[in-house]
């Protein structure tokens, strides 16, 4: 049987407090902080004052394993909210973000159990979470939570479905531009919810069930088509989501729910099928390999003139990007162990993209190939078409020498002889990784601040970079 009423609680800080990292990943302003006295550590600690000291001028050469995509692992923790049976997920990345869900999922009355260390382990490779939500203690996602994390937000669907009601707060998340919800909204409203605003909070209920439905959305959106697609899972009839968003962690996320007893058909294409089930099961499920990370490093690799191979990476998630490597003169080759990056010594040559959904070129890669395309020989246009605020990178890399000229949703890069170290700023999670890329090619140190936007998504980034022989090391405050 659905669970259609919920206990209200109210948030309980100090339940909150039990799950949460020794450290606290509180987004505060650098200013006004004193340079500390720093110390070297072996391991990252993820805290709020660290920073990224990176020695420029190194090749990389040998191999990294890619780790569990943080954009899927986030949505199928959120189906957990859809079945009270337990779901497994292996490969999960140990990032802040995953921790901060954590914390809401467990908000919401859902026990969990990390796998510990097995002897002989890979540490490369991601966590194993058991996640079981029994019953639903608390509808509401406090804004105290959601406002860190937009993908947060994503809770809605899975709530609402199983519930019959959500209380979620407006999301937060990396500040590229507004992000609007009006499409989540709308495909909810579609199934047949009613949906106020109250004090910063989306409050949704179906005190009948949801029922399916024929959902067009007007835009291409990654987050609405993972809110509908888990809602429809268990609305009564057929749902069909039309222009859907086809990014390969939604396929992965649909390939779980069909696992956990969903029935969607349509996967990977821009229209899914649902047949609404009366209830979900459980699932083991392994989250597939992070296509961001595994562009971030082929990069990485090509601004050094290096020869990486980023082991486990899925050429076919990839092609747009692979594409843009390859006309920038980067060697790619795939193999069934992964995807190898070289450039020994080759000119890099200036290239035009613009960013598009999937299987378009990425706007999560934008900042780190327009990095690497600070060092081409010659002018590369960037057209960012997701997201209308996602050039803060730009001012940090002219920090660094670069030479880009901004034009609307385009810049302009023209092409350097070589990059100079500074003091960066991270402003948000994938243009901070372009700071780490272009440090790795320029002249002496880069030191890179508000590094807790890296750790959002970049597991044990340091230990991969300096595995192949990168000089980078974390300084954090003692
Ligand atoms: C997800 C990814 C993020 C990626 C983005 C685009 C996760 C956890 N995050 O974010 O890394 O950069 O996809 O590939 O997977 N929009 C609306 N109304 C809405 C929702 C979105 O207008 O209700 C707009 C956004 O402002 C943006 C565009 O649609 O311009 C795409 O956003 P969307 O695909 O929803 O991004 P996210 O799901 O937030």
């Amino acid at each position: 049987m659905k669970q259609r009423r919920a206990l209200r609680k109210p948030i309980n800080d100090d339940s909150v407090e039990r799950v949460a990292p020794k450290r606290p990943y509180v987004l505060v302003t650098d200013a006004g902080h004193e340079n500390p006295p720093f110390k070297r550590l072996d391991q990252p600690t993820g805290f709020l004052m660290d920073r990224i000291s990176i020695r420029g001028g190194k090749i990389l050469n040998g191999s990294i394993q890619i780790s569990g995509a943080k954009n899927a692992a986030l949505p199928l923790m959120i189906a957990s909210l859809l079945t009270a049976k337990t779901l497994i997920l292996r490969n999960v990345p140990r990032l802040a973000d995953v921790n901060l869900l954590l914390r809401i999922l467990r908000n919401h009355g859902v026990d969990m159990m990390v796998e510990g260390k097995r002897a002989k382990q890979d540490e490369s490779v991601g966590e194993t979470i058991h996640l079981s939500a029994r019953s639903i203690v608390d509808t509401t996602a406090p804004y105290e939570l959601v406002s860190r994390m937009r993908a947060s937000f994503w809770v809605l669907g899975p709530l609402l479905a199983r519930c019959s009601e959500a209380k979620v707060s407006l999301p937060g998340g990396c500040a590229i531009g507004t992000r609007p919800v009006d499409l989540h909204l709308m495909a909810l409203e579609q199934l047949g919810a009613n949906i106020e605003i109250e004090g910063g909070y989306v409050v949704a209920r179906a005190p009948k069930g949801l029922r399916g439905n024929r959902i067009v959305f007007p835009k291409v959106s990654v987050g609405a088509t993972h809110n509908a697609l888990m809602a429809s899972t268990l609305a009564r009839g057929e749902t069909i989501i039309e222009n859907a968003a086809r990014e390969p962690e939604i396929s992965d996320v649909a390939e779980c729910l069909n696992k956990m007893g969903a029935r969607v058909s349509g996967i990977g294409s821009s229209t899914l099928q649902i047949q609404g089930v009366e209830e979900l099961g459980g699932a083991d499920h392994m989250v597939l390999a992070d296509r961001i990370e595994t562009g971030t490093y082929a990069m990485a690799a090509a601004i050094t003139g290096g020869d990486v191979l980023l082991k486990g990476a899925r050429a076919d998630h990839l092609d747009a990007m692979l594409l843009a490597l390859r006309q920038a003169g980067v060697k790619v080759e795939a193999d069934g162990s992964g995807l190898r990056i070289s450039r020994n010594g080759n000119r890099l040559y200036p290239i035009n993209i613009e960013t598009l959904p999937y299987p378009g070129f990425p706007t999560d890669l934008q900042a780190q190939l327009m990095a690497l395309m600070t060092m081409a020989d010659g002018v590369s246009t960037i057209r960012e078409t997701i997201f209308e605020n996602r050039f803060m990178h730009v001012q940090e890399l002219a920090r660094l020498g670069a030479d880009i000229a901004l034009a609307g949703d385009t810049a302009h890069v023209r092409g350097v002889d070589k990059l100079m170290g500074a003091q960066v700023m991270a402003t948000d999670l994938r243009a901070s990784v372009s700071l780490v890329i272009a440090g790795l090619a320029a002249e002496g140190e880069t030191v890179l601040h508000r590094v807790y936007h890296l750790d959002r998504g970049f597991e044990t980034l340091e230990a991969k970079l300096q595995a192949c022989g990168a000089s980078v090391e974390r300084l954090t405050a003692g």
